[in-house]
This record gives C-alpha cells, sequence and structure tokens, in this order.
C-alpha cells in the first residue's frame, strides 16, 4: 500500500478521532498515583473509548491481547498490561493508545511520572516531548520527511539520550500503520515530499542510555538493552501548506 491523501471529509473523522484520544489521554492521566495497577490504567482508557462510542484500535492488533500499551521505566512501548504489576512513587509511564473512530484512527502517546520522579526522569520525560515539538517544525507541504527524522535525532543527542531505532513512527488513516514509515534518527536520502493530506503518527522513542533494545518473552514488551529508563511521545499529524496541525493534541490537556 502506498502514501494516502486524505479528503476534507477523512480529514474531519480524523480530526474526531485525534480529538477523543487526546481526551482519553487526560482522563488516564488523571488516575495515575502509586498503588494502582497497570491494567487500572488500560481498564480506564478501554472505558472512556467506548463512551464516546470508538474502538481501540490496539486490542488483538497482530495478537496485542489490551487497549492500551502501558510501558513502565526501562520498558521502551508495548508493556502489557497487568493487575499484578503495581506502580510506584518514582516509575515512569509511557501510554500508548490508538482509537477508531466512523473508520478512521488516530494514535497517541505520553509518559507520565508517578509521584515525585528523579530530576534525571523528569528531563528524560520533557526532552523526549520537545523532541517531537523540534521535529514537527520541519512537517509542512514541500519538506521532506527524513527532515523531521533528523530534528527529533539532532535534539535527543544534543541532550545526551539516544533515539530508538528498532521502531518507528508511520503513516496513518483507515490503517494504524500505513506508509511512510517514519525514523526519529535520520537514514541516507532525504524521504518523501511532504504533502497536504497526509496524516502521520510522529513518534521518538528516546532512551537515558544506549539506543539498543529488546524484546521480553512476552513478544511484545520492547525493554532497553542497558536497563535504563525511555520515555515515548507521540501525536497523530496532518500536514498542511502551513502549519502542522495537531490531531490529537490539546493545549489544555496531557
Ligand atoms: N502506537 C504504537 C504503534 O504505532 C502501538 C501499536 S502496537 C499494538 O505501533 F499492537 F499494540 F497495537
Ligand atoms: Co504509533
Amino acid at each position: 500500500m502506498s502514501v494516502t491523501i486524505k479528503s476534507e471529509h477523512e480529514i474531519e473523522l480524523m480530526r474526531e478521532a485525534g480529538r477523543i484520544l487526546a481526551i482519553v489521554h487526560d482522563e488516564m492521566a488523571k488516575i495515575i498515583r502509586p498503588g494502582i495497577s497497570t491494567m487500572d490504567i488500560n481498564r480506564k482508557g478501554e472505558e472512556v473509548i467506548r463512551s464516546y462510542d470508538c474502538i481501540p484500535s490496539f486490542l488483538n492488533y497482530n495478537g496485542y491481547p489490551a487497549s492500551i500499551c502501558v510501558s513502565v521505566n526501562d520498558e521502551v512501548v508495548h508493556g502489557i498490561p497487568n493487575k499484578k504489576h503495581i506502580i510506584k512513587e518514582g516509575d515512569i509511564v509511557s501510554l500508548d493508545a490508538g482509537v477508531i473512530y466512523k473508520g478512521y484512527q488516530s494514535d497517541a502517546a505520553r509518559t507520565h511520572a508517578v509521584g515525585e520522579i528523579s530530576e534525571e526522569d523528569q528531563r528524560l520525560i520533557d526532552i523526549t516531548k520537545q523532541s517531537f515539538f523540534e521535529g514537527i517544525k520541519f512537517a509542512k507541504a514541500g519538506n521532506h520527511l527524513y527532515e523531521i527524522s533528523k530534528a527529533i535525532q539532532d535534539f535527543v543527542e544534543a541532550n545526551g539520550y539516544s533515539v530508538v531505532r528498532d521502531l518507528v513512527g508511520h503513516g496513518i488513516g483507515k490503517n494504524l500503520h500505513e506508509e511512510p514509515q517514519i525514523p526519529n534518527f535520520k537514514p541516507i536520502g532525504r524521504g518523501m515530499k511532504l504533502r497536504p493530506g497526509m496524516t502521520l503518527a510522529i513518534e521518538p522513542m528516546v532512551n537515558a542510555g544506549a539506543f539498543e533494545v529488546w524484546v521480553l518473552e512476552d513478544d511484545w514488551t520492547v525493554v532497553t538493552r542497558d536497563s535504563k529508563n525511555s520515555a515515548h511521545y507521540e501525536n497523530t499529524v496532518l500536514i498542511t501548506e502551513g502549519e502542522p496541525e495537531l490531531l490529537s493534541y490539546r493545549e489544555d490537556l496531557v
């Protein structure tokens, strides 16, 4: 399948999918505190998604067994919620969620502090979020895709962290994963030319230590090889002639 350019009607549906997802993240953020389980977060997220008549897109995707990916500390992405996994003061928790509204998808991730966290971990969370905003400065029609990748990588590395190589962002629309792939590091070449109507899930995954990761025995949970912490930040973004439109983000929400 190749890159899809969305019609005005499709964009309208994706806006709604994104608007709802921003609320889902905000509602999940409100319940984060020491003592709850990662399954409690999944349950809350799924409940809010369904309350808007949406479908949790991750549930059963390639066999993934939950609605929300909950990844704690050295878990990078795709952590599987578990009622026995209790989060504690000082943890950092990455939440990744996707919704389908009338056949159209949105995808977004946030990393949260549980209670008081170290300054170091707060900086990791902040740099990761900021790297997304550095990247999207280049997300406009006429630019090339890897300008986004390069901006993310340069910012992250200038701050002493590393970007994960084995996982990338992606186009999104009727499908969760569409072309193009969007690395958070600069490959050879300049990538495709961006056009208005492209919708992209841009998602830096940033490690405090080295970039290498591996996958646990559950076949899903991606962890850092050096066991240092990792953070994730993602939004679904619409390319326009001018500034990109952030479909899954609201300034007054998380
Ligand atoms: N946001 C992630 C991605 O873009 C999560 C999908 S993994 C899933 O790949 F299997 F849980 F859906
Ligand atoms: Co994604």
